[in-house]
């Protein structure tokens, strides 16, 4: 019977995160470290599920009860999307084989859930003959996303469907594609595994008196995006390093950077970056580092001595596509 592989990237946030959950915008580029998922329809009557990066071995259910009852954390995200589309566009499965694989591990905060999300979307859509649009792929993946974690803005789900460097505003009302050649970030892992949802009601519990700084805190930070951006498009990446430390200190008063974030970030900087930011919720996942050439060995080892892993991830990739 069809049987389809596809693909979709990582990501890492670059200016905005927070803000962008309540209505500002924030700057995401999609990472060639990439999720697939393989999916096959049988004739077999039901479900099968393998995800060994979250631990899901052989997950078995009739395909009626796609979506209802209990549903192991890990393999959530695949059985809603599959819900979703199924409801949405009136189809059935005679059954339905799926195995996802990871060339990132679930704990960097590239974003696996997400991409996962818009992978069997998409695999759907090709085997289903649905010919879903990049907007409708986001749509459903998003809907998928918010229905299971309940908070989020999105940027993770456009940067798996539309890959590139996205200048994205909450739920995707903006979704814009930014022509950026080169990007030449460095992203250092903090080993700790941050939780989004948790970090999010942190920033509302601890502004929950100070609402009037809290938006003033999200309107600077979206000054730093539209600014940004602009000197993203012009490659002033030293501007752009500015900008980075200005984000992080508004990030700090939010309250979501950590001290192994922060020395991450301050050995980064010392050892010649022109700037460097957590990406992401904060409270662990990775830092990003901006730097001139000749200062990246150094800036590499200067975070590695801070208690960090460098990760070597190439920007801007592409978007969700169909490996075979
Ligand atoms: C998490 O990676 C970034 C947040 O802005 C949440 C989101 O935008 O969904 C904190």
């Amino acid at each position: 019977m069809k049987k389809i592989t596809v693909s979709a990237p990582g990501k890492l946030m670059l200016f905005g995160e927070h803000a962008v959950v309540y209505g500002h915008p924030c700057i995401v580029t999609a990472v060639d470290s990439r999720m697939f998922v393989t999916a096959e329809v049988t004739s077999s009557g039901s479900f099968e599920l393998n995800a060994p990066d979250v631990q899901i071995k052989d997950y078995i259910k009739p395909t009626n009860e796609i979506g209802n009852g209990e549903i192991p954390k890990g393999a959530q995200f695949i059985e809603v999307a599959i819900k979703n589309v199924l409801e949405k566009y009136k189809k059935k499965l005679t059954g339905f084989s799926v195995v996802t694989r990871s060339e990132f591990s679930s704990k960097f905060g590239f974003g696996s859930s997400s991409a996962s999300t818009v992978c069997i979307v998409k695999a759907l859509s090709e085997l289903l003959s649905l010919k879903l649009s990049s907007r409708e792929i986001f749509d459903i993946s998003f809907k998928t996303v918010l229905e299971i974690q309940g908070k989020g803005s999105g940027f993770d789900v456009a940067a798996a469907v539309y890959g590139g460097t996205l200048y994205f505003v909450t739920g995707g009302k903006v979704i814009k594609p930014l022509k950026i050649k080169t990007l030449p970030l460095i992203v250092g892992y903090s080993g700790i595994k941050a939780d989004t949802v948790k970090l999010i009601n942190k920033v509302s519990r601890k502004f929950d008196k100070k609402q009037k700084r809290l938006n003033q805190i999200y309107d600077d930070i979206e000054e730093i995006v539209e600014r940004g951006r602009a000197f993203m498009l012009s490659e002033k990446w030293e501007e752009v390093g500015i900008l980075m430390d200005a984000n992080q200190k508004l990030l700090k008063e939010l309250g979501v950077s950590i001290e192994k974030l922060d020395n991450m970030i301050y050995s980064a900087s010392k050892s010649g970056a022109y700037g460097a930011k957590l990406s992401g919720a904060g409270g662990g996942d990775c830092i990003i580092a901006l730097a001139p050439n000749s200062k990246r060995k150094a800036v590499e080892s200067g975070i590695e001595k801070a208690g960090g892993t460098i990760l070597s991830v190439r920007t801007n990739a592409r978007g969700v596509k169909v490996e075979k």
